[in-house]
């Protein structure tokens, strides 16, 4: 009797408690409102960006270090990366403080909202306020509606959103700017006060507006920028202690826009470039580190020789074309190659070992990738690799063996889906590596060639002898 009511209270603490964090967790959140946010929604290519300014006041009794970004479960999906900051000073001395971000679950949230949490620098206190920037980026959210076109014609598409700003918190006064590719705006839903001017759509301003309202819009417009989507990349970096940096880039690239209708007159496109085929693509920007060498371009066909680059001290640009114009639902496949010098991109930390510092995405300017692979081969002998990002990515070592290995490469393995231009910023692989296995393969072919050496000598030797008997 006893052991059993002990073991009831037990459960009506471990309850009580579990109900008393749950409540802090409430109280502490709906203490926090925004006094004031602006919000600029980027569709002018194909990858949606968007730019948050809030200023979040404390008005509960304890501090708060924790702010809740929401989204709809629709847009979740499509986030490709969220980074967010803080702004501290005024004015000319502004500058901004990066923020970590994390995905977080609540549970029951209203019509099954996504949250991101921003964790703070410094505890908020009562009634003080901080101003934070937020920028995400959403991919496959412009739709092509119709979602066929021919030659001719120019593509439209849908962008769906929300007037009002999805949010966890009171928000006092806020306002929308949409910025579209050009006045071309076939239409746009109206919540009062809402306008036009050209490019710019303006929603808002709306006052006080309570936690989750929401009010969805559609806009309909001309959008005729490439919608470069590469399905699958597979990137290749080998480094060679000899001095090289050779890097190698498998593509499956589509057009990822309104499906091409009717048959592709080479004659009208050629004829008026700008009114035929206006959201097809015929050229592609890829954007390579300074001092790039042997770049090589091809498809299974062999080499494409129609690629310019252009090179300076501080960037290199190739501009690539394929075989034919891109027109959408199309694909082309082909590999790019080229070497870079080592020095730039290989270093030593402070505890001795060597890191590779290289930039993770794809380098084709305005492009979705929508699965990243990137494989880092380091020389044979390395050992304890391993990989610093700046975001999450999967992460797996391998072994390759090429021409000459013996024991084999180690290969770091990194994979990421749903990767835009802002992933391309620089990461690490560190690995331990002794000089010594600079020499293996140049031992190696030298002991070959001893061998041989000896063999035809003890060849010559044993020929000798039988000769003699
Ligand atoms: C949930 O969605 C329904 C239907 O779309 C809407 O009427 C309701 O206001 C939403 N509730 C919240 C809390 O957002
Ligand atoms: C393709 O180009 C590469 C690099 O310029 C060259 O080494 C190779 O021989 C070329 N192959 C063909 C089939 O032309
Ligand atoms: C990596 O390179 C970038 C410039 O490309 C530089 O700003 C950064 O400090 C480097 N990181 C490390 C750890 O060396």
């Amino acid at each position: 009797m006893e052991a059993a009511s002990a073991k009831h209270g037990v459960y009506i603490l471990l309850f009580s408690l579990v109900t008393l964090s749950r409540l802090s967790h409430l109280a502490a959140s709906s203490d926090l409102q925004i006094v004031d946010a602006e919000r600029r929604i980027d569709v002018i290519s194909h990858i949606v960006r968007v730019y948050l300014t809030l200023k979040v006041e404390n008005t509960g009794k304890s501090s708060a270090s924790e702010v809740l970004l929401a989204f709809s479960p629709e847009q979740a999906k499509h986030i490709s990366i969220l980074q967010a900051a803080v702004v501290v000073g005024k004015k000319r001395k502004k500058s901004y403080l990066s923020l970590k971000v994390n995905p977080t679950d609540l549970p029951d949230s209203p019509n099954g909202t996504k949250y991101y949490t921003a964790y703070l620098l410094n505890p908020l206190k009562t009634g003080e306020s901080v101003t934070i920037e937020v920028m995400y980026a959403l991919t496959h959210s412009l739709q092509p509606f119709p979602v066929e076109i021919s030659q001719s014609e120019p593509q439209l598409v849908y962008y769906h959103d929300s007037a009002l700003i999805l949010s966890h918190y009171y928000i006092k006064r806020q306002k929308t700017m949409i910025r579209t590719p050009s006045s071309k705006v076939e239409s746009f839903t109206r919540v009062e006060p809402a306008d036009r001017k050209g490019a710019e759509l303006k929603y808002g301003p709306y006052e006080d507006r309570s936690p989750y309202s929401y009010s969805p819009v559609i806009i309909h417009f001309e959008n005729n920028n490439p919608f470069a989507v590469v399905e699958e990349l597979v990137r290749e970096v080998e480094i060679s202690h000899w001095g090289n940096l050779q890097i190698t880039e498998h593509y499956k690239l589509a057009h990822g826009g309104a499906r091409h209708k009717g048959v592709f007159s080479r004659v009208e496109y050629q004829g008026r470039p700008s009114g035929s085929g206006a959201s097809s693509f015929k050229h592609l920007l890829a954007k390579l580190p300074p001092r790039v060498h042997s770049v090589y371009y091809r498809d299974n066909i062999g080499n494409i020789s129609s690629s310019h680059l252009r090179s300076d001290f501080k960037k290199s640009e190739l501009e690539i074309e394929p075989r034919y114009p891109l027109f959408g639902g199309w694909k082309a496949t082909f590999t790019i190659g080229y070497g870079l010098p080592l020095q730039d991109f290989l270093f030593e930390s402070d505890d001795g070992r060597r890191y590779l510092n290289f930039s993770f995405g794809c380098p084709i300017t305005e492009t979705v990738v929508d699965s990243l692979t990137v494989k880092v081969v380091l020389p044979e002998g390395s050992k304890n690799p391993s990989a610093l990002l700046s975001f999450h990515a999967e992460q797996n070592l391998e072994t390759s063996y090429s021409y000459l290995d013996v024991v084999g490469r180690p290969v770091v393995v990194l994979k990421k889906k749903n990767v835009v231009p802002d992933h391309n910023i620089p990461f690490q692989v560190y690995y331990e590596f002794h000089p010594l296995f600079m020499l293996a393969e140049p031992l190696m072919l030298t002991s070959v060639f001893f061998l041989l050496f000896v063999t035809s000598l003890a060849y010559l030797h044993m020929d000798i002898s039988i000769r003699k008997s």
